[in-house]
This record gives structure tokens, sequence and C-alpha cells, in this order.
């Protein structure tokens, strides 16, 4: 609980800007990193126990060379934000979730996971230590980077004998270079994201950077990102690379299952979970490629990104565009989504913690 928050020392003065220093910052936020003052840090061991860890400075920290994350990629990544409430309050959003798809990341890269508890208690802690770097409301959020990782020493290939479980945080704005503008997405078919069976639906550290290459190629192209289709039969929607797809068709919005190539995201599970209020129906089920050709709307979901229309996408030769701007589903979803999380819309659901 809030009341557990640990005294730590003080940033130190290079570290410490004044506050009427960060209120400039507000006006210009991207998604890079803005050092904060303090992250969290607990340990876990080999027999599966994580201790209560404690609030430190932000800053470097060591870790062997032959780390089992710096050698064979032991690490599980989350996302979440903290968002500041016109009473002052910061709220966030659903953060047992984070916590449960980390356990279950844990047991596939076989590593021990913190509690649930240990996990929002952490989050909470985190956020409050942090509260100067919140933006104010409209202005932004405060993302809170989860890690865990092998950070005891391994040669051979195995699980790394300790594992460090450590929160940062950076005030974001806008994910893409974009702002609120649609994307344009180019349909990658060269290389896959994910392959059946693998870990594509776990939030590993080894999915993201293979996924660069492609998406750099496409950025120098103009594009904002790649839109990955399945491995067998490159007929079918995965996602982009940090964020779910969906498509909209008349009163039906479809997003591919998660079948276990797909990353089971919480703003994916929360527009499913509202959709129905709005008076459109939700299949979660194969999308076809082609299906895109026949989509009224199209738009991607994360943390990071929020609920972000999509303006074109190019597959093969063919540019398709979609609806955006006023009325569409996609902007009526980001403002119920934005509006819960920043606590101008009721919470009926109980998905807000406000500390
Ligand atoms: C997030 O949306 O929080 C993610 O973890 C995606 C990441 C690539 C920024």
């Amino acid at each position: 609980q809030v009341s557990s928050l640990q005294r730590v020392a003080e940033p130190s003065s290079s570290a410490h800007r004044e506050d009427e220093e960060v209120e400039e910052e507000w006006a210009g936020l991207g998604f890079g990193l803005m050092p904060t003052d303090y992250m969290y840090v607990a340990k876990g061991s080999e027999d599966h126990h994580f201790a209560r860890g404690q609030l430190s400075l932000f800053g470097n920290f060591q870790v062997s060379p032959s780390a089992g994350v710096l050698n064979y990629g032991q690490g599980l990544f989350e996302g979440t934000k903290a968002y500041r409430k016109e009473n002052g309050h910061l709220l966030l959003f659903r953060p047992e979730q984070n916590a449960l798809r980390m356990q279950m990341g844990a047991e596939r890269m076989c590593m021990p996971a913190p509690s649930v508890d240990l996990f929002v208690n952490a989050l909470k802690q985190t956020a409050l230590s942090n509260r100067r770097w919140v933006p104010p409301p409209s202005k932004g959020s405060l993302y809170l980077r989860p890690l865990l990782i092998g950070t005891g020493p391994v040669l051979g290939l195995a699980p790394a004998p300790e594992c460090t479980f450590l929160i940062y945080a950076s005030p974001v704005g806008n994910y893409f270079k974009e702002g609120t503008a649609p994307l344009n997405l180019y349909v990658e078919e060269e290389y896959d994201r994910a392959s059946r069976r693998g870990t594509g639906s776990v939030k590993t550290i080894s999915n993201y950077a293979p996924v660069l290459m492609a998406q750099m190629r496409a950025k120098k192209r103009g594009f904002s990102d790649v839109l990955y289709l399945d491995s067998q039969t490159k007929k079918n929607l995965e996602e982009v690379s940090s964020c779910n797809i969906f498509i909209v068709k008349g009163k039906t919005i479809a997003t591919p299952a998660t079948n276990g190539t797909i990353l089971a995201g919480i703003t994916r599970k929360s527009v499913v979970e509202i959709a129905p209020d709005l008076g459109y129906q939700v299949e979660e089920r194969v999308v076809g490629v082609d299906e895109l050709a026949e989509a009224d709307e199209v738009f991607c979901t994360g943390t990071a990104v929020g609920v972000a229309p999509v303006g074109t996408i190019t597959y093969r030769d063919t540019r398709l565009e979609y609806k955006t701007g006023n009325g569409t589903i996609c902007q009526k979803l980001s403002s119920t989504l934005v509006g819960i999380q920043t606590g101008t819309v009721e919470d009926s659901r109980g998905w807000i913690h406000e500390i």
C-alpha cells in the first residue's frame, strides 16, 4: 500500500530539475526517455522467492557480463501509464493485468515472478515517488516500465540463478511522430514477427529487437510502421511491431484472436470489453489480409500507442484508405478509454486504482 512508501535519499542536484523547468517540458512530449527521480528494485532467486524491494535513485546499475539477460535474452518487460487527475491524485489503469501477464511470461522464460500484490505495490511506489514527473491532465502521462531480467551469471545455457524486478518511469506524450494523425502502415511479407508455438504472445524483450529491421526499412520509405502476417500462410493479420490491430466493417469490429502468436494487449482487451457499450459487436478470430480491402476503419491499440487511427495500409502494390476523424468508432473508443484512464468518464468496471 501507499503507506509502505519508503523514505529514500533526495535526488542529486544534477538529476533534480526545478518544477518550472519540468513544466516547460510538457509541451513537446513524445515517447523518449526523460530520466526521473526514482526506480524500484527487487531481487528474486532460484527458489522462486521475490523479496519486497525498495526505491532507489534512478540510475545505472551493475550486472555481471555473464548475466542471463545480456547473454541469452532472458527478460520480460511491461508498460503501463499513470495519469494525473484534476484533483491531483494519480490513476493507474488495470495494473493487476500487467502483473498477471508478467507471471505468465516468467513461467515461459523460466524466471521467478513477483506476486500481483508486490507488482501493483511497486508500481504505486514508483508512480508516487516520481509524482512531480506526471504531466498535468491532457498533457501526457507517466509511463511506467517494469522489467524482469535474469541478472545472475550463467555461461552455459541455463536460467540465471538470480533475477531482478525493476520499474522505472518517464513522462510521455504521443508514441508515433505522427502525433494523433492517422498512421500509414505497410504489410510486411519478408520478415515474420512470431512463429507457431514460439513466444509471440509473451512480452519478452527478445520479441522486439528482431522487428527493428523491417520497421526501419518501412520508416525510410515514409510509413509509420509495419503490419505482420502469420508466418505459416501469410494470409492472416497478426499485429504491428508495438501494438495490436483492429478492423471495422459496419457495426462489427474484428481483431486477430490471441492464439499464441499475438500479444494479449491490455488496451486490446479493454477495447474488446468497451466496444459493445458503444453499439459494436466484437469478433476475436482469424482476420484475413484480404479483409483489409473491405474495411471501413482500421485502428491500432497498445499502452504506449493508445487507440490510434490508421489512415492507409499498403499491401503489395495497393494503397488502401480508411475513414478517420470525427464520428469514427476509433475516436469514440479512444475518448472513452482515455476518459476512464484520466478520471473524466465513470469507471464502472473497477479498472482504476486512485493513489
Ligand atoms: C507498450 O505499449 O507499453 C509496449 O510495451 C510497446 C513498446 C514497444 C513501447
